[in-house]
């Protein structure tokens, strides 16, 4: 089958090659892919800019946003049947007895094997799924909708499940990537009042959409400064949660400026550079520093219900649909800010719309 796997620790070493399909073992489904999403961490992955602590096991892989059908079913399987259209989580392994695991915090299990990194990911045409990473896609929610659960459950975790933003609250949001614009959506869902999303001079299209869906402001901090708009919002004293989706090290700095004092911070955003200033400002101002990471089961259903119910806005932040031989325009169109979201169709997604 065709899989794009990275192949080497080196920028580019990236390509679509045919690879044995895998076969769903005892206690284990197989999953036919029909949409999969391009991740930030993917691009990174392409380019060898991940962060240090994302190393993967060679050859691997690519793809966490998958979106498909259980094409078989190993022994010992109850609950889930041939054609069931599903989702399937990231933490593709996880030891399942540490505290963390038993206390349904398996997201941080030191054991976890995702997929793309450690485990081979969904950028295939097939995938090999524990039933308890599966989620079904309600009906009306499509299958480019569902690849991208994902990103919008990092967001959901980052602002409802980390930190808290209260209804009435002034959000400052790095980032205009998937994830920033996805923590846009869900804290207007959450009754921020008025919210500010910060991009590069990559972002102009990006950010637009960001107001479209109902930012308050947006700044291209490469022309100005977030600081002065900031003083001029709500008391002046700041936001009250700032979210780093940028992956910069150094946008640290400029959220502990943007932070009100006693505020919050949701760091999602990471990268491999250290940071080369003092972390004062955050004990001064006594602010709280989330660090977010990845989510679990029940951050997956609240996002799939929010597709079904519509209160997400996934089709705008969806900028284009590749066949998987065309990865390399779909990964370059994020990099460069054309798109906020591409996702790759595989074979199945075609067959199925030549059989319609
Ligand atoms: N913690 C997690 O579980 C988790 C999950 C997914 C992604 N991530 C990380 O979140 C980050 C964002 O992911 P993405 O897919 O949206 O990435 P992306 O690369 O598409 O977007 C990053 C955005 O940040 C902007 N940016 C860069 N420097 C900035 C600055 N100084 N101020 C304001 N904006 C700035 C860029 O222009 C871009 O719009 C990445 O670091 C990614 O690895 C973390
Ligand atoms: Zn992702
Ligand atoms: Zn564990």
């Amino acid at each position: 089958m065709k899989a794009l796997v990275k192949y080497a620790y080196e920028d580019g070493a990236l390509e679509v090659r045919d690879v044995r399909e895998p076969a769903a073992g005892p206690g284990t489904v197989l999953v036919r892919i029909h949409t999969v999403g391009v991740c930030g961490s993917d691009v990174h992955m392409w380019h060898n800019s991940q962060s240090a602590s994302s190393k993967g096991v060679l050859p691997v892989t690519l793809g966490h946003e998958s979106a498909g059908i259980v094409a078989a079913v190993g022994d010992g399987v109850s609950g889930w049947v041939v054609g069931d259209r599903v989702v399937c989580e990231t933490a593709a392994s996880i030891c399942g007895v540490c505290a963390l695991c038993r206390t349904g915090r398996y997201n941080l299990c030191p054991w976890r094997e995702g997929y793309g990194l450690k485990r081979d990911g969904a950028m295939a045409e097939y995938v090999v799924a524990e039933p308890r990473v599966l989620h079904r896609i309600p009906d009306g929610v499509d299958f480019s909708t569902a690849a991208m659960t994902e990103p919008y459950a990092v967001a959901y975790n980052a602002v409802v499940e980390r930190a808290h933003v209260a209804p009435g609250n002034l959000v400052v949001i790095q980032g205009a990537g998937a994830i920033g614009i996805n923590a846009l959506q869900v804290a207007l869902l959450e009754g921020a009042a008025t919210t500010v999303v910060l991009g590069t001079g990559i972002d102009a299209h990006r950010l637009g959409i960001a107001r479209e869906l109902g930012a308050t402001r947006t700044v291209d901090v490469t022309a100005e400064d977030p600081l002065e708009l900031l003083s001029t919002l709500h008391d002046g004293l700041g936001a009250d949660l700032v979210v780093d989706a940028t992956g910069v090290s150094g946008a640290l700095r400029q959220s502990m400026e943007l932070v009100r004092p006693a505020g919050a911070i949701a760091k999602v955003g990471w990268g491999p550079q250290p940071l080369g200033f003092s972390l004062d400002p955050l004990v001064k101002k006594a602010v709280t520093l989330y660090g977010c990471y990845s989510h679990t089961w029940t951050t997956w259903e609240n996002v799939l219900r929010l597709f079904a119910s519509g209160q997400l806005r996934p089709e705008r932040i969806l900028g284009g649909v590749y066949p998987i031989e065309e990865w390399e325009e779909a990964f370059s169109a994020m990099q460069h800010g054309r798109n906020i979201k591409s996702v790759l169709r595989m074979p199945f997604c075609l067959e199925s719309e030549a059989a319609r």
